[in-house]
């Protein structure tokens, strides 16, 4: 057992198996064995990203229908102990059969429904960078389906508000007007996040002065970033709810949960990744885990970056009448229009 010295403020430790009087838990294991043991109704909040079935080393790939049907147990089972005012974040991409795709929330979208649960959005997870297709438009989201148990559901809107763009903004007619229009904790962040994006993958890393890795990037092939399960924890659990992670990876959920004085509760079969998040949890307990702060603006480049103008061999006449859109500044430099 891990020793590990912040949640609630008290001394704390990290237990392989559930009792009653843990509040921090990772099973390394199989999460149907691990769920046999948790009480009905006790989960707030499930957050996570399951296998999407597309080979990763830590899957053994099978036809869809087997699959879901694998999945569908799980699912039961997570209603099960989900609490009446609980949700699940299910945050899935694409199944992908000989280039093929199938987005997997569609897929999973008739399993929840069946238990009767409601769907209360489609969260778009937007990524700037990623695979480059040749035969289709490259992917750069992925989705995370929040469904509740009940109408009766915890939702905390403003404590995961983001800044408005103008909030300075009044009304200008109507008997409101001249007063402020915009709320003073900021805006909705509505169903499109832009969550670390263009920070995560490696192909921005050459420009100078960005630093060259996420602060929080294992070996983990696909690791979610904290940032996003510390928005679903903060709006969708109280501090002292049980979070649940079943596929927990190398521990985000569970420290997205421990960051905001929630128990957490994961599971990971691969013994390389439980190493992992044990390591993070303990190192996130004693302030040494490196984390992107909660909000942090995304990177943009500015243009004037070597790695973001024109390279010369690419300036020819023939690339400026096949794009009448992108326009030639002052230094021959190509930028994109803004319209
Ligand atoms: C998409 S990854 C989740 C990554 C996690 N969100 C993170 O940020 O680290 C899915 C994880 O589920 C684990 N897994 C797959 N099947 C499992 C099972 N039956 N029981 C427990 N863990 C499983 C895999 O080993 C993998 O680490």
């Amino acid at each position: 057992m891990l020793s590990t010295k912040t949640l609630f403020g008290e001394s704390m430790q990290l237990d392989e198996k559930y009792h009653l009087e843990s509040k921090l838990v990772l099973f390394p294991g199989n999460v149907l064995d691990f769920l046999v043991d948790i009480p009905d109704e006790s989960i707030k909040l499930v957050v996570t990203s399951p296998p999407y079935n597309i080979g990763k080393v830590y899957e053994n790939r099978v036809g869809i229908e087997e699959y879901l049907e694998l999945q569908k147990e799980l699912i039961s089972q997570l209603y099960r102990v989900l609490a009446p005012d609980g949700s699940i974040c299910w945050q899935v991409g694409n199944f992908v059969d000989k280039g093929e795709i199938y987005p997997l929330d569609i897929f999973y979208y008739p399993i929840f429904k069946s238990l009767g649960m409601k769907l209360r959005n489609r969260i778009v997870w937007y990524f700037g960078h990623g695979l480059h297709a040749r035969k289709r438009f490259s992917g750069r989201y992925e989705t995370l389906l929040w469904f509740t148990k009940t109408d009766d559901y915890t939702f905390n809107l403003d404590d995961v508000r983001i800044p408005s763009k103008y909030p300075g903004k009044r009304h200008y007619k109507g008997a409101k007007k001249g007063q402020l229009s915009g709320n003073p904790k900021g805006k909705n962040p509505s169903d499109i996040w832009r969550l670390m994006t263009e920070e995560w993958e490696s192909g921005l890393w050459e420009i100078p002065n960005v630093k060259s890795n996420h602060p929080e990037k294992t070996i983990h092939p696909a690791q979610f970033p904290i940032e996003l399960a510390e928005r679903c924890v903060l709006a969708m659990s109280n501090p002292g709810d049980w979070v649940l992670d079943p596929y927990a990876g190398v521990g985000s959920t569970l420290i997205a949960a421990m960051k905001h004085d929630r128990k957490a509760m994961g599971c990971e079969k691969e013994q390389k990744y439980v190493d992992i998040a044990r390591q993070r949890v303990q190192q996130y307990a004693s302030g040494t885990l490196k984390t992107r702060p909660l909000g942090k603006r995304v990177y943009q480049p500015t243009g004037r970056e070597k790695i973001a103008r024109y390279p010369e061999e690419w300036k020819t006449e023939r690339l400026l009448d096949s794009n009448p859109n992108w326009l030639k500044d002052g230094d021959g430099d190509l930028h994109e229009s803004e319209h």
